[in-house]
Parts: structure tokens; C-alpha cells; sequence
């Protein structure tokens, strides 16, 4: 188990160990929720790193990360525990177990993720990443916040598990819709914005480490003045990784009208984007790309 980081500085190199870039706030945040044991909100649109702090946290702080993923429907059965029906069956077939009320133990439970981070771990107390909560129905929202008040969850038949040591809690948000306050008031908050030129660039030397340097530069020049565009949906920094992986597999050197036309796939996701980039559009901005370059 690691020390939890000292300092802003502590908590910045933290996270350039991971390869991951982030900005001065972001580090302050970070060292912030881990100083007082609150838990962190990162909202931001999706594919700008929000998931990703989370696991470079773990990765860096050697503890293990228990990731809860939000959908519709999400209740407190799928988040904390559910009892293994079938098994319970057939035990009390079998005779075995002490009939009925022998079955609702330990032994025939399924732990889920938010039992799971209640409990002890070899390496401290682990990264618990709720992720894209705005996905999740606001009854949720309420049972999450009494869970995180506490950090203790109830099981019926069982009773109540506390955690020996807090999670480190780290919550996302597409903001899809608005989390209610009541759950924001207990957290840090912190947009996660599209990076600028330079940190975008940092990135994708980090990730893409392969990719030429000027192709890097054209690649998120280009990316930076499509989030201008009227689009449906902006290319995130997920999009831009993705894209320079592509352009390195074809062997690009340069962007050009011609490949973009190939590879906006890798950018783009909805094919009205896509029709309104083909063509005319991304040969401007291409050709306004490279003169800002030069
Ligand atoms: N600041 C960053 N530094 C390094 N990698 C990043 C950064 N931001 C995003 N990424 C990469 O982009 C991808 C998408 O990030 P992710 O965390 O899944 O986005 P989100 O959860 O916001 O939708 C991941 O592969 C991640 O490694
Ligand atoms: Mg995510």
C-alpha cells in the first residue's frame, strides 16, 4: 500500500506515473477528496478522462478498484448484494443449511460492488468508482447518498457491514441530466473540460507515443477546431487517441482531405456529423489547421 500523496505536487506526479495528464485543478481536487476523505464528482462530456482518474488512482495508489457502471434500473439489490436464489433452493432440497432461515447467510450471497468496497482489502481501503451516475434513476441517487453518509450498507436479512477504512469514492457523470444536490453537497466537485492544444498533445505523446510528432500536432489541431463545429456530438480525447492509433496503422504522415474522409469514423460517431464533415467542411478546417501550424 501506498502513502496517500502529500501534496498537489505529490498528487500531479501521481498521476504523470499513470500517464495520465491532467491539469493543476484536477491534481488539487484529487489531493483534496483524498485529504479529507470526501468522495470526488467529475462531471464532464463524455470521453475527457472522468473514468480513467479513477483507475490511475488505484493503479498509482496500489488499491484495488471496485467499479460500479450506472444504468437504468440500477437498484440497491444489483449495487450492494442479491441472495444466489438457485443455490438457496437447492439447499433447503437438500436438507442442508438448517432450512429456511440457514440460507440467508454469507454463504449464499452475491456480493455486488458497493457491499464489496465495504469491505477490508489487503491494500487499504479501495478506489470505488460510481460510474456515469446521471445514467442511474434519481431513487438510486437517494439510497447512494445515505450509503456514502455512512459508508455502510444494509443487508435485510443480515444486517448492517461498515467500512473498516472509507472508500476512496470517485463518481461520473456524462450530465446527462443533473445529480441532485443532496448527493453534490457531499462531494468535491470538479468539471473535467476538454483539455487545450498543448495538454491534448501531452496526452497523446502519453498514449500514442509511437505517432509522429507532426502528424500529433496536425491530428489535435484538427480535433480542436471540429469541438468548434456545430456537431451533435464533439470528438472527446477517447476520440482523439483513437484517431491517431488509426492514422498510425495506415502509415499517415500527414493529414489530408482523402484520409479523413477514411478514417472520420474513428472521430465522428453519428453519421449526420459525419455528412456535414465530408467534403468541403474538413478540407477547410484542414487547410485553416495547417496554416495555424506553420
Ligand atoms: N488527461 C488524460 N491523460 C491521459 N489519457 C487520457 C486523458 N483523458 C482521457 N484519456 C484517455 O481517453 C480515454 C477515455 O477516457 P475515459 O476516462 O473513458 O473518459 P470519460 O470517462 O470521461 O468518458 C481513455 O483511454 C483515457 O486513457
Ligand atoms: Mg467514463
Amino acid at each position: 500500500m501506498t502513502d496517500l500523496p502529500g501534496s498537489i505536487d505529490a498528487v500531479e506526479a501521481l498521476l504523470e506515473g499513470q500517464g495520465y495528464v491532467g491539469s493543476r485543478a484536477l491534481a488539487t481536487v484529487v489531493f483534496l477528496a483524498l485529504r479529507l476523505g470526501k468522495p470526488l464528482f467529475l462531471e464532464g462530456e463524455a470521453g475527457v478522462g472522468k473514468t480513467e482518474i479513477a483507475k490511475v488512482l488505484a493503479a498509482g495508489l496500489g488499491r484495488r478498484l471496485i467499479r460500479l457502471q450506472c444504468h437504468e434500473g440500477l437498484d440497491a439489490g444489483a449495487a450492494v448484494s442479491e441472495w444466489n436464489f438457485a443455490a438457496q433452493m437447492i439447499a433447503i432440497r437438500a436438507g442442508e443449511a438448517g432450512g429456511r432461515a440457514g440460507v440467508f447467510s454469507e454463504e449464499f450471497l452475491i456480493e455486488r460492488p458497493l457491499l464489496a468496497a465495504m469491505r477490508p482489502q489487503p491494500g487499504g481501503a479501495p478506489v470505488l468508482l460510481i460510474d456515469e451516475l446521471d445514467r442511474a434513476d434519481e431513487p438510486f441517487e437517494a439510497f447512494l447518498l445515505e450509503a456514502l453518509s455512512d459508508f455502510q450498507v444494509t443487508i435485510p436479512e443480515l444486517g448492517t457491514v461498515k467500512a473498516p477504512a472509507p472508500p476512496i469514492v470517485i463518481l461520473t457523470s456524462n450530465r446527462t441530466r443533473e445529480v441532485h444536490d443532496a448527493l453534490k453537497r457531499r462531494c468535491l466537485y470538479h468539471w473535467v473540460d476538454y483539455p487545450a492544444f498543448d495538454r491534448e498533445l501531452a496526452i497523446l505523446k502519453s498514449r500514442v507515443p509511437d505517432a509522429a510528432a507532426a502528424l500529433t500536432r496536425e491530428v489535435v489541431a484538427f480535433v480542436q477546431a471540429l469541438r468548434g463545429a456545430d456537431l451533435f456530438k464533439r470528438p472527446g480525447v477517447a476520440e482523439t487517441i483513437d484517431w491517431a492509433k488509426c492514422l498510425l496503422a495506415l502509415d499517415v504522415i500527414a493529414l489530408s482531405p482523402e484520409v479523413i474522409a477514411d478514417t472520420l469514423g474513428a472521430i465522428l460517431k453519428y453519421q449526420d456529423d459525419i455528412q456535414k464533415l465530408n467534403g468541403l467542411e474538413a478540407t477547410k478546417i484542414l487547410n485553416e489547421v495547417k496554416k495555424a501550424l506553420t
